[in-house]
């Protein structure tokens, strides 16, 4: 029986980065918010090759990182075949401290699908320990409005994207610095 609070998932969403494999054996990796309500586990998905990949092989792993620039890389990009190891022939992150493996059940929507999960096995290969950092978080949340702003366009992403980067140079170190850097490059501003 897999614990999933020993991975510090709790009721809410945590944004993991999941992997996922293709038909024909591509692996991909993008950032996505594991929901855990009521006892249940799932994600909602938009169209994208996550879900092409869970609808046509029902697997995935949430990927627990602690790197902004994998999020920025995994969400605007693809990823390189060396930024992925293979676990009983499944793509995990090199870099992953954690992951869980997970049998997923896709109720297929127009816009949103919600795939409903059920953990098969999982590993911890680090117990980094990481306090809370603001810039940390900004990058999240100017990754989320920059996944937006290349699909919708529209000065308000980029507004809030300004607003997210100035509290990361305020409150960021190295690595969030180079993840808004990259983040500006991959959406072309
Ligand atoms: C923190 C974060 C959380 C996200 N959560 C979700 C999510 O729950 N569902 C979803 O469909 N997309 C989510 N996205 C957007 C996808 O990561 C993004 O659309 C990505 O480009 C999809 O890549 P893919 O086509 O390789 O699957 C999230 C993005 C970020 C930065």
């Amino acid at each position: 029986m897999i614990d999933l609070a020993e991975f510090g998932i709790h009721e809410g969403i945590s944004e993991v980065i999941v992997t996922t494999l293709s038909v024909n054996g591509v692996p991909n990796a993008a950032p996505v918010g594991l929901h855990k309500k009521d006892g249940r586990l799932f994600f909602r998905l938009f169209n994208s090759k996550t879900l092409d990949n869970v609808l046509s092989r029902p697997v995935a792993c949430a990927n627990i990182v602690d790197d902004p620039v994998l999020f920025v890389r995994s969400a605007l990009s693809d990823m390189d075949s060396g930024d992925f190891e293979f676990v009983d022939g499944f793509p995990v992150l090199n870099e992953a401290l954690a992951w869980i493996r997970f049998r997923c059940e896709c109720k297929k929507g127009e816009k949103i699908s919600v795939v409903e999960l059920s953990p098969v096995s999982c590993a911890v290969t680090s117990l980094t320990v990481r306090p809370v950092n603001r810039g940390f978080n900004a990058v999240i949340e100017a990754l989320v409005d920059a996944t937006r702003y290349v699909v919708f366009g529209g000065q308000k992403y980029l507004d809030r994207i300004g607003y997210y980067d100035k509290l990361v140079g305020k409150c960021g170190g190295g690595r969030e610095m180079e993840a808004m850097r990259l983040l500006y490059e991959l959406i072309g501003e």
